[in-house]
């Protein structure tokens, strides 16, 4: 009935995560709420483990900031692509070795590359600018900050073009044509060692194709490097594997995408005579089929179409909002009962754009029903907002048969930290 989720069953009616009842968590809990299959995010890192046994594996922390699933995921070995301050912080917390994160990003701020010199992890260079920036900032500190280079392919991926990032048109990355001459920059300037190549292509993509493309220009790169003395001592292809969001698409596992990429990174290496490190940066691929978020149905409309308004929208769950995504949807408490009728799944949000699910036939829904979205555990929690005066929900983890809380719900008060209303004000 899932496919390939082996986590999710139906049972007299209700739907199951490792065995446990989500319509007893969301008695339990309350809704709105996340909800994450330990079984499952160990798996799914394996996969990876197995696929590509000699690399290491970075989580794109922005898919999923939760401490508890970090700290799950520092345990099966993974290391991390922080993208801000706040995420390295982040994986700091959860215990994973500095010596495995990558500090990413377009635009760093000066405090950030100071942070990451600090902490001694690597730090990608999004542009020739940032890497003077981060030679000064070094060498004022009498540091040597070891330095990789976002390549921009210029290889182009199907997927929404919100999130295609290795177009020569997009903000990321240094010019595929630029990067010799900015790694030999970078050979000459004190305080920085450039180590090797960064890119990362684009997310959701469901073929391996342009994985392989860009691959390719990487150890063309790192040929022309090579050639002019530079050292590669790393090689970072990204993340952006897709996943199957909807029962009707298929896509590539880690073991399609090793397939496609570790020929291309081997035999480049082996005519090179060089033995870099190979690391990804999977964020999706990791999450997002470990978590379902529950929502309850507040109110059932029938006007031009059925309206099933549940209690969260675009505020705790964006992506059907900002990337028209579709995340499949189950009533969790009639799980095995017969699809009726059509409904369009709505949030509590005042925008007629706040749309979970769309022309999705179901079994009869009513008041008091819990629908569950599906493969909600990447970009779901990570890109929650508090928009209308919505606090963010809890998030619970179920292993080893229980559910545990990992991050409470908030209250109102949300609403009032920080701001500060001037005694003139008050009066
Ligand atoms: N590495 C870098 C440098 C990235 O920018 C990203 C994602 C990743 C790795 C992880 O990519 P993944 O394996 O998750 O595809 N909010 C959008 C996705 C934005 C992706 C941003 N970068 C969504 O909900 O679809």
């Amino acid at each position: 009935m899932f496919g390939t989720k082996e986590h999710l069953r139906a049972q007299e009616g209700h739907l199951l995560i490792d065995g446990v009842d989500v319509v007893d968590l969301a008695g339990e809990f309350g809704t709105p709420l996340y909800v994450t299959s330990e079984k499952r995010l160990r798996e799914n890192v394996r996969l990876y483990r197995e696929a590509f046994p000699e690399s290491w594996i970075y989580f794109a922390v922005k898919a999923n900031g939760n401490l508890a699933l970090l700290r799950i995921l520092a345990e099966e070995g993974m290391g991390a692509d922080v993208f801000s301050a706040g995420e390295l912080s982040l994986v700091r917390m959860a215990g994973m070795p500095m010596e495995k994160v990558l500090f990413n990003g377009n635009s760093k701020r000066i405090e950030e590359l100071k942070m990451a010199v600090e902490a001694g992890v690597r730090i990608s260079a999004d542009s020739r600018d940032e890497l003077l920036a981060l030679s000064e900032v070094a060498s004022e500190m009498g540091q040597e900050a070891e330095v990789a280079f976002r390549v921009n392919p210029d290889v182009s991926a199907t997927t929404h073009p919100k999130i295609a990032t290795g177009l020569k048109t997009s903000k990321f990355g240094i010019p595929w044509r630029e990067i010799v001459e900015v790694y030999r920059t970078a050979m000459s300037l004190e305080g920085v060692r450039p180590i090797g190549l960064h890119c990362h292509i684009g997310s959701q993509i469901l073929e391996t194709s342009p994985f392989e493309e860009a691959a390719a220009r990487m150890m063309e790169l790192a040929g022309e490097i090579v050639g002019m003395g530079g050292e590669i001592e790393m090689m970072d292809f990204g993340g952006g594997l897709g996943i199957a969001y909807s029962p009707e698409t298929q896509a590539p596992t880690p073991a399609d995408l090793a397939a496609g990429i570790l020929p291309v990174f081997k035999d480049g290496c082996q005519k090179l005579g060089i033995s870099p490190r190979m690391i990804l940066e999977p964020g999706r691929s990791i999450v997002a089929d470990t978590t379902l978020f529950l929502t309850r149905v507040n109110v059932v409309k029938r006007a031009h179409v059925n309206f099933v308004g549940v209690d969260a929208g675009f505020n705790l769950l964006a992506r059907p909002m900002l990337y028209d995504a579709y995340h499949h949807a189950v009533v969790a408490n009639k799980a095995d009962h017969k699809p009726e009728e059509k409904y369009t799944i709505v949030g509590p949000i005042c925008e007629s754009g706040d749309v979970l699910a769309k022309d999705r036939t179901l079994p009869k829904v009513e008041r008091g029903d819990i629908v569950a979205m599906l493969d909600a555990g990447a970009y779901g929690f990570s890109m929650a907002s508090v928009y209308n005066g919505q606090p963010r929900c809890p998030e619970v983890l179920v292993g080893g048969g229980r559910a545990e809380l990992i991050r409470r719900g908030e209250d109102r008060s949300v609403f009032l930290a920080g701001q500060i209303v001037p005694p003139r004000l008050l009066k």
